[in-house]
């Protein structure tokens, strides 16, 4: 894929996921509350679009290790140019989350304070230590923040292992998902885990997908170390998605871990956050149907180091992901 292809797909892509985010917000925003004074505009549609950039970037940045440990040591010191764009990119995602999640602390401090984005540093800080969110919130910067300075020592020193990445962002990816409506439902340990899970095995599968195919796509012999080992960690994270996500989806509608169906179909049809789960169902049925497509067809030419439409494929399959994790990130937000 030529430079400019490569930054319409991206573009296309984002252009896409930002839609479906705005629609998300819309039918999931909360009423006012008689006496308590609105937001300004600023901070009501920061707060979701910071939340959205930490997402994607987290995404980006968890998709690069797991791209740079699925290459392998012999792979990595086989095509240096491709490890090291791989390793920029783990760079720029996680320095981009970093600055997402302070700006998210401050815009989520500043929507409870009555001084809005004009609130002093203590009170960002002093939101940090006292709201579950801001803490959380501390701990996702903080997370990806080493995560930036681990992937700059791993440029400068690419002997260093790739895989202690993922120990550094996995607290920051799972944070603030886990201390949103998983950590106030029954029973708490349960869903914060299920949250934990679905997010951490969205991040593996979405950015890994991603980085497979826009930087490693370029190289066939890398594509064909690469793609098999990640069709089954794509396998995997499937199905723990899958299943996480009902029970999430679950709770998430009508409070309780296994309800009466006739109340999940009625919580679907009559409220938004239902719509947007109904979406996300829609974009996991067609994620099985490629993918399943792919593996059979697909993966073991390209292992043979033939000529595939695995870059038509992967295309679809990411606008598809983009689609679900804008739904993701609405269905987060705290209403
Ligand atoms: C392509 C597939 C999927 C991806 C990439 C994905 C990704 C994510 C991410 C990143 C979040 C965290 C958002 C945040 O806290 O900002 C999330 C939350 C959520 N997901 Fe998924 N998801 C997928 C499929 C599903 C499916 C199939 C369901 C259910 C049928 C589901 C239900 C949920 C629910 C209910 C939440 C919000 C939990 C809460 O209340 O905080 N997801 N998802």
């Amino acid at each position: 894929m030529n430079d400019r292809a490569w930054l319409l797909q991206v573009s296309a892509l984002v252009g896409a996921s930002l839609v479906v985010l705005a629609f998300g917000i819309l039918v999931t925003l909360p009423h006012p509350v008689v006496g308590i004074p609105e937001p300004s505009v600023v901070v009501r549609t920061g707060i979701p679009l910071l939340r959205w950039i930490a997402n994607v970037c987290a995404i980006g940045a968890v998709g690069s290790v797991l791209v740079l440990v699925l290459l392998g040591e012999a792979g990595r010191d086989r095509a240096p140019a491709l490890a090291r764009r791989t390793s920029t990119a783990a760079v720029w995602t996680a320095a981009v989350w970093t600055v997402a999640a302070l700006l998210g602390l401050w815009f989520n401090a500043a929507e409870i304070s009555l001084r809005q984005l004009r609130l002093p540093v203590g009170g960002v800080l002093g939101y940090g230590g006292n709201v579950s969110l801001g803490l959380a919130l501390l701990i996702s910067a903080g997370s990806a923040g080493a995560l930036t300075a681990y992937s700059v020592a791993r440029l400068r020193r690419p002997s260093l292992p790739p895989d202690v990445g993922f120990l550094i962002a996995l607290s920051g990816l799972t944070a603030v998902s886990m201390s949103g409506h998983p950590s106030q439902g029954e029973p708490p340990l349960l869903l914060m885990t299920a949250s934990a899970l679905h997010v951490t095995g969205a991040a593996l599968w979405v950015g890994g997908l991603a980085i497979t195919s826009l930087i490693i796509g370029a190289d066939r012999q890398a594509l064909a170390v690469v793609l098999p080992r990640f069709s089954r960690v794509a396998e995997v994270s499937f199905a723990l998605v899958g299943v996480s996500g009902l029970l999430l989806a679950a709770t998430r509608l009508t409070g309780d871990v296994t309800p009466p169906l006739g109340d999940v179909v009625d919580a679907l049809r009559q409220t938004g956050a239902g719509w947007l789960v109904m979406g996300k169902l829609a974009c996991m049925v067609l994620l099985g149907c490629s993918g399943a497509y792919i593996r059979s067809a697909v993966v073991d030419r390209v292992a043979r180091q033939q000529p595939t439409p695995l870059a038509a494929w992967a295309g679809l399959e990411l606008a598809v992901m983009a689609v679900a994790v804008s739904l993701a990130t609405a269905l987060g937000r705290p209403l």
